[in-house]
């Protein structure tokens, strides 16, 4: 592969700030999608054991709808934490990204549908769980598969990204020109390791679902120590799993006695040591997420490496900083998007502590939360139009 074509695919225009920023800005965006993206499957996966139990066992009745809830509240946020890296891909390895929508062209727009159709029929299942009705498991399963699926296309579009030399082959196989856009390469254990971490992430949650609830009015401590105990179970042999998983991956890709490897399989091995003996999971919970930066990090340095190695090195992209947009971007961030979730999650975390019923309108702290994002809301419109609108006068007139 000649590293000339690589760079004659990058955007013209350059990038907008240092790329360093756009590649530690793509760790942090993937590792947050990838937990929404374990806490989903996990959590769906486990409620539909729960649709078969809760019929004879009290135990699943309470848990079952909790567990749906989560998924599907954590799928939307899985969707919206997935543009972030998408973005960040885009700018830094446009040339990868965009040949890979062209080879898979077709995959691309049926990996639209299956997420779509995917996610409503989650919402059918949900409803139809409330209902009682039969069909409940049927649209279930099919709902986990088709998401299940949405992961694959995700991650061939992942891996084919990472082989420019394997391009023109697939462009061209045999010296025909294929035009199908149905390129379709799947790495199976890297695969695999990745949908496995979703098994350890629903036994984080039960194991934070039962702390969470410990200090509640109604709390039931016999159900909350058989969760955290079903938790814990779930967590440390899924761990277990995933990291024999990881270890077939990195043989396979001659990556196993690499460094960063030793740092997964080590980091690994004390997320299965905290799950069964640390008491407090919320901190085996924080640990996770450092676990899933290590694991973001080591998708980044394989991908750096392949391209570096070819020639193309993202801190040598053409530099075009345009202060006005990256202000925007980080005041953006800073005001909107802090006290945004901090009011989301400081309410959810007050609603579920209340049983369930909470007045936010009582409480100082909420209040002053709510009333600040709508004065930054409100503030972050109009600075945001009168600013674009001012560029594009200034630019067009
Ligand atoms: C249920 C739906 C989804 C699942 C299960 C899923 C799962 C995954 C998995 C497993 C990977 C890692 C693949 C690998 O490295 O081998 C991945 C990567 C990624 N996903 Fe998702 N994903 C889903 C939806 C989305 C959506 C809707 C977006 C964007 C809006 C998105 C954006 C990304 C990005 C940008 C990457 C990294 C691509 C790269 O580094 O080249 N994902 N996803």
């Amino acid at each position: 592969m000649n590293a000339d074509i690589l760079n004659l695919l990058r955007d013209p225009a350059g990038v907008p700030f240092y790329p360093v920023v756009f590649q530690g800005l793509y760790i942090l965006t993937w590792a947050l999608h990838a937990l929404f993206v374990f806490l989903s499957l996990g959590s769906l996966g486990l409620s539909l054991y729960g649709t078969y139990k809760q019929k004879s066992d009290e135990t699943w009745k309470f848990l079952t709808p909790h567990l749906l809830q989560t998924g599907k509240v954590s799928v939307s946020l899985l969707i919206v934490l997935g543009v972030a890296p998408l973005l960040f891909t885009q700018v830094i390895y446009d040339p990868n990204w965009y040949t890979i929508n062209t080879l898979s062209g077709l995959w691309v727009v049926i990996f639209i549908y299956t997420l779509l159709i995917g996610y409503s029929m989650y919402y059918w299942y949900y409803y139809a769980n409330k209902k009682g009705a039969t069909s409940t498991k049927l649209i279930g399963i099919i709902s986990f598969l088709l998401l299940l699926f949405a992961g694959l296309l995700m991650h061939i579009f992942s891996v084919q990204a990472i082989q420019p030399e394997k391009w023109l082959e697939w462009y061209a196989p045999n010296g025909i020109i294929d035009t199908s856009g149905l390129t379709f390469n799947p790495e199976t254990f890297r695969y695999l390791f990745f949908i496995s971490l979703s098994i350890p992430a629903v036994g984080l949650f039960l194991q934070n679902y039962s702390d969470f609830l410990e200090n509640t009015k109604n709390a039931n401590k016999k159900f909350l120590i058989k969760i955290k105990n079903f938790g814990t179970k779930i967590a440390s042999s899924g761990f277990l799993l995933s990291l024999i998983l990881f270890l077939i991956w990195s043989l396979e890709i001659g990556k196993a006695t690499d460094f960063f490897s030793s740092l997964i399989i080590l980091f690994g091995f004390l997320l299965i040591f905290t799950t069964i003996k640390l008491k407090n999971s919320y901190l085996t919970s924080i640990l996770f997420l450092v676990f899933l930066l290590v694991i973001s990090g080591f998708r980044e340095y394989l991908r750096f490496n392949i391209m570096n190695n070819l020639g193309y090195n993202i801190y040598e992209y053409p530099l075009n900083i345009e202060w006005s947009s990256i202000s925007m971007f980080i005041l953006t961030f800073i005001s909107l998007g802090a006290v945004g979730v901090t009011f989301i999650a400081t309410i959810a975390w007050k609603v579920g502590k209340n049983d369930g019923y909470f007045d936010a309108s009582k409480d100082k702290v909420v209040t002053l939360l709510a009333n600040s994002v709508l004065w930054i809301l409100s503030s972050w419109c109009i600075v945001y139009f009168a600013w674009g609108f001012y560029i594009l006068f200034k630019n067009s007139l």
